[in-house]
């Protein structure tokens, strides 16, 4: 058997090289993508084929990642239950697909994840793998074994494997749109998360003095800071550090995983708060009033639909039809400031701006006849009239 598996390099899934080629007598090729983790990748391609595997690709994947996935996050203005980016979720996505595309160019008759079964990203995996590889079998150690982290490493020493990770308390996933930490002390949705885990966000001391930024978008896109153009994975890239130093970008919450299970999540995205942020503002100067409240409800399943592995379902790309389409005049400037811990709005500009001064104005010259407003407003409540005349023999009071 030949076998594609989806490899980062940490313990799990250098295990899962040696336990493949054991279990399954199978022939393991590495695939490891990079959308924007910190890792030493000569290392990883060390430590994969000193586990075993026949081959290894490391794909760079993060100008993709950065276009074809955390861009139209942004246009839908993607926060799960309101608060997490979404941003492992949506890599997994894009790793997968590298993942199946080496597999069947390798001639393989499977693929491998590193997943456990209790969490949200099997199904992730396992979705792009049904949807690309179909013909494959999926194989996920992790979710078979049942092997504990130190009995991991009893495996591997037993092995011969040699284990010179660094061992981190925490389960930290990181790519260019967020860093997620579970585990350790986090574990106790008491416990605060502790400055020395975080590394975008920095602690009161270590804040910057407060600051302006001025974001630029095209057609829901962010494309400069400013005024200066740049590729989106290189602006989140400096994002992240730079709102972070003003202690942006920490979301810590209790999430409902697919399963049912409430987890303790910790993430850091300040490029993701601010753009996030910088695009919902800029919406509501371009957009009429019913479509911002309905792009709420297509905000909402869009998230739902990226978390839960269901980015393949045709709705999902039905409702970013509809959103390209509200994304048509998200064009602008949005002017921020970054100050103490506060990411504040303090201006925005658009040339399909439908805010009009000389109707809104409070000053005596206005266009607007005040007039037409009586009668509308006394048929704008005849509803509430109606009623309450109905039913003023039931109601007690008044
Ligand atoms: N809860 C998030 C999700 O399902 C993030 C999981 C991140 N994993 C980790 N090992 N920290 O997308």
């Amino acid at each position: 058997m030949r076998v594609a598996l989806a490899y980062s390099g940490g313990l799990d899934t250098t295990v899962s090289i040696k336990w493949l080629q054991e279990k399954y007598n199978a022939e393991v090729i590495t695939v490891t993508v990079d959308i924007g983790q910190p890792e030493d990748f000569e290392e990883v391609e060390r430590r994969a084929y000193a586990a075993g595997a026949i081959k290894h690709y490391l794909i760079d994947g993060k100008a993709r990642f950065a276009e074809e996935f955390v861009s139209r996050a942004i246009r839908a203005n993607a926060l799960y239950q309101g608060e997490y980016p979404v941003s492992t979720a949506l890599a997994r996505y894009q790793i997968a697909e590298e993942v199946a595309k080496i597999a069947r160019a390798e001639g393989c008759d499977g693929v491998a994840h590193g997943c456990t079964g209790k969490g949200n990203d099997q199904l992730r995996f396992d979705a792009t793998f049904a949807v690309f590889v179909p013909d494959m079998k999926v194989i996920a150690p992790v979710r078979e074994w049942g092997m504990s982290r130190d009995e991991e490493i009893e495996y591997a020493r037993s092995r011969g494997l040699k284990i010179d990770f660094v061992k981190s308390r925490f389960s930290i996933d990181e790519n260019l749109w967020g860093r997620s930490l579970e585990a350790g002390e986090l574990e106790d949705p008491w416990i605060e998360p502790p400055w020395e885990a975080l590394k975008f966000v920095r602690p009161p001391a270590e804040w910057r003095d407060a600051e302006e930024l001025v974001v630029e978008f095209e057609r829901g896109v962010p494309v400069a800071v400013d005024g200066e153009r740049m590729r989106l994975d290189v602006m989140i890239q400096q994002l992240n550090f730079r709102a972070g130093r003003h202690g942006l970008g920490l979301i810590d919450h209790i999430e409902d995983r697919v399963i049912g299970l409430k987890s303790r999540e910790v993430y850091e995205a300040p490029a993701a708060t601010v753009l996030i942020r910088a695009h919902r503002d800029l919406e509501k100067l371009v957009l009429s009033r019913r479509a911002l409240a309905f792009k709420r409800h297509v905000e909402d399943e869009w998230s739902w639909l990226v978390y839960a592995g269901l980015w393949y379902d045709p709705l999902r790309e039905a409702l970013d039809a509809f959103i390209d389409e509200t994304q048509r005049y998200v064009t602008g400037e949005v002017r921020m400031r970054l100050e103490k811990g506060a990411l504040l709005v303090r201006g925005r500009r658009s040339p399909y701006s439908v805010y009009s001064e000389e109707l809104i104005t409070y000053s005596a010259a206005s266009r607007f006849d005040q007039r037409a407003g009586e009668a509308f407003s006394r048929i704008w409540s005849l509803e509430s009239q109606i009623f309450s005349r109905a039913r003023r023999g039931v109601r007690s009071g008044l």
